[in-house]
């Protein structure tokens, strides 16, 4: 479920957010989710619901009672398990944190909290709203309202040594219980950071210090029972966020809400679909049609084999070589394989998965472009 709006707009950020100034029709909005809910039941019956992300956006600008009438039709019109994990997103703001509880009472029972960094000179370079420790005590409202919580960080920012990143992420554990999320900056194309970036006005750091900030990460979290299950994120094991995990093991997922993305098979078929992006316009598509959806394209068995290579070696159980070849109808190349290997990239483990090793995170790109060809 995709909340679109934001408070501000971080400079590095190209997700689908948008800022309004005049107050948004929540009311509105709840009617036009709960109708697309119904229409995307209807065309994908029979499912078990087993996780629902509510993610931006700033889905912890939503009233308690939109998330509830949102997570009530999603009951009415799916059978959802007993075990359903229920995440929302928040960014850190005392004003937000107030939610908390009213989030938990209508069925959320997981936050992702979006603390970005832990010193206020960084929070300010990266456009933040909200101060160190407003996140921190965030972090602790969560932990009080949530048995489960999780915080992104945003590594290998301007000027950070692998001294004080390890400095930063020690402290983070020590404020995490069981997940963290821990992303390098990344410099998207259409973000001011892209044209500070090109104009030499915002340095990242080079390769061989991105290569040690990565290191250190794997390292510490690892001492701490925080292993990587996915190229950035961390959990306890048994902890794993299981929403983030449907979509790198390649399952199905309906995608709800302006400019979501969906994986849906009727007939055989895998079908992506993705919904408009602006939100006006993805309500009027609702309001006259019972859904949002612009793009629905059936997905031919060797872009069903990309995705699931893409997406699968993501993750640290890898992928299963069999299921490509049945997605795929060919085998992956044995000679790229062994090559991968002998430069110790990739690995095949006892079972018989084919994993990325701790060296080969660094460049998956390359990893997967090879794999694919
Ligand atoms: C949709 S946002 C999080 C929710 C919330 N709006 C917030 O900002 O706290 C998901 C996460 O992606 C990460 N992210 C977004 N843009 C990024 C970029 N350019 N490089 C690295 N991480 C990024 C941030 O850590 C962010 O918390
Ligand atoms: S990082 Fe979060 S708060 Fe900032 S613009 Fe992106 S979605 Fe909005």
């Amino acid at each position: 479920m995709h909340w679109p709006f934001c408070l501000s707009k971080c400079p590095y950020c190209d997700f689908n957010s948008h800022v309004r100034h005049a107050a948004v029709d929540e009311e509105r909005f709840a009617r036009a989710f709960t109708r697309e809910i119904e229409t995307t039941a209807a065309r994908a019956p029979g499912r078990e619901v087993t996780s629902i992300f509510l993610g931006g956006g700033t889905p912890s600008l939503m009233q308690p009672r939109t998330v509830g009438r949102i997570l009530d039709a999603i009951g009415q019109h799916w059978h959802v398990a007993p075990d359903v994990e229920v995440t929302l997103e928040a960014n850190p703001t005392s004003v937000e944190a107030t939610r908390f509880r009213g989030y938990r009472a209508a069925g959320v029972n997981r936050v992702s909290l979006g603390v970005q960094a832990l010193d206020d000179a960084s929070l300010k370079m990266l456009g933040r709203l909200h101060s160190a420790r407003e996140a921190l005590d965030a972090v602790a409202i969560a932990r009080s309202a949530f048995d489960r919580y999780s915080f992104d960080l945003i590594y290998a920012r301007p000027d950070q040594t692998p001294e004080m990143w390890a400095g930063e992420l020690q402290h983070a554990i020590s404020e995490a219980a069981e997940h963290l999320s821990l992303y390098q900056l990344t410099i998207e194309e259409g973000t001011p950071f892209f044209g500070l970036h090109a104009a030499g006005k915002l340095k990242t750091p080079d390769e061989a210090v991105a290569r040690a900030l990565y290191d250190i990460t794997q390292e510490i979290c690892g001492k701490h029972g925080l292993p990587a299950y996915e190229i950035s994120n961390h959990a306890r094991p048994g902890a794993e966020c299981q929403h983030n995990l449907v979509y790198w093991r390649g399952e199905e997922y309906a995608g709800i809400g302006p400019g979501a993305h969906g994986r849906l098979d009727s007939d055989g078929l895998r079908h992506a679909t993705a919904t408009e992006k602006r939100p006006e316009g993805w309500l009027m598509r609702v309001e006259a049609s019972g859904h949002g959806v612009v793009t629905d394209d059936i997905l031919n068995s060797e872009e069903r084999a990309d995705e699931y290579l893409l997406m699968g070696l993501r993750l640290n159980e890898g992928i299963d070589p069999a299921r490509y070849r049945t997605l795929s109808g060919r085998a992956l190349d044995p000679g790229r394989i062994a090559t991968l290997t002998e430069e110790g990239a990739i690995t095949i483990d006892a079972s018989g998965r084919l994993r990325v090793t701790q060296s080969g995170f660094p460049v998956l790109d390359a990893v997967v472009a090879d794999l694919a060809a």
